[in-house]
């Protein structure tokens, strides 16, 4: 089954090289997601292919306008009728949960805003969901959307082989991960712990689970919190 991802933006440009590199790459050869990427200013009618105007009520910057973003959602949804999401940081945050969840299927239409956002009417009539990456404010949608189809395609069954399992990963296990280390194991003068070498795998489960729970409790301890 491919999850189909389309992506509506000003700038299309801006995913050219993400989207073809590395474990995404080789998701889209083998079919698992399909990306469209829209440029909204071509569902713009008039001769300019004006996509954002003044506010209404005065103020700084500019609002994207709602005709032609309104044509590119529908003729997303026609394609394929999957929920619409904008990016924004007043959305609910996204989480590991919410990756997953949006993993499970049937794909996204990713809205990415710029300026001073999208006229309102657009986000209560055509979309259906709101997800923020952080509470921090961008240039614009596009690097969350990136962020979020990431968080979201490496979830997809089949993307990741076994070598890059998800199994004991943080916030799968709602834990941070432990360290890691690779050959040499002398490196200006810091080594690698004897446990990892020891051979010994019990110990170094135990030696692992020891370093994700004193790492979480150190860093974030309210991953720990029993109600959050
Ligand atoms: N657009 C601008 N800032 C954003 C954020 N933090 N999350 C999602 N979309 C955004």
């Amino acid at each position: 089954m491919t999850y189909p991802i389309h992506i509506l933006t000003l700038f299309p440009e801006y995913f050219d090289s993400p989207l073809s590199e590395s474990i995404i790459k080789r998701a889209v050869a083998a079919d698992l997601v399909d990306f469209t990427i829209t440029n909204i200013r071509d569902f713009a009618t008039d001769k300019h292919k004006t996509a954002d105007d003044v506010p209404y009520g005065g103020g700084a910057g500019m609002v994207m306008k709602a005709e032609p973003l309104v044509a590119a959602l529908e003729a997303a949804k026609a394609v394929a009728d999957v929920p619409r999401i904008y990016l924004t940081p007043q959305g609910e945050p996204l989480t590991q949960a919410l990756a997953q969840e949006l993993s499970e299927g049937p794909g996204m239409i990713l809205t990415c805003g710029h300026y001073e956002g999208v006229d309102q009417r657009v986000r209560d009539g055509w979309i259906d969901r709101e997800v923020s990456i952080g509470d921090f404010v961008l240039t614009g949608g596009e690097p969350a959307a990136l962020i979020l189809l990431d968080s979201v395609v490496r979830l997809l069954p089949g993307v990741l082989g076994n070598a890059e399992s998800i199994e004991d990963e943080s916030f799968q296990t709602p834990m941070l991960e432990y360290p890691h280390y690779t050959r040499p194991r002398e490196f200006r003068g810091m080594s690698v712990p004897d446990v990892l070498v020891s051979g010994h795998h019990a110990k170094i489960d135990e030696w692992r689970r020891e370093q994700s729970l004193k790492r979480t409790q150190e860093r974030r301890p309210d991953l720990l919190d029993e109600d959050s």
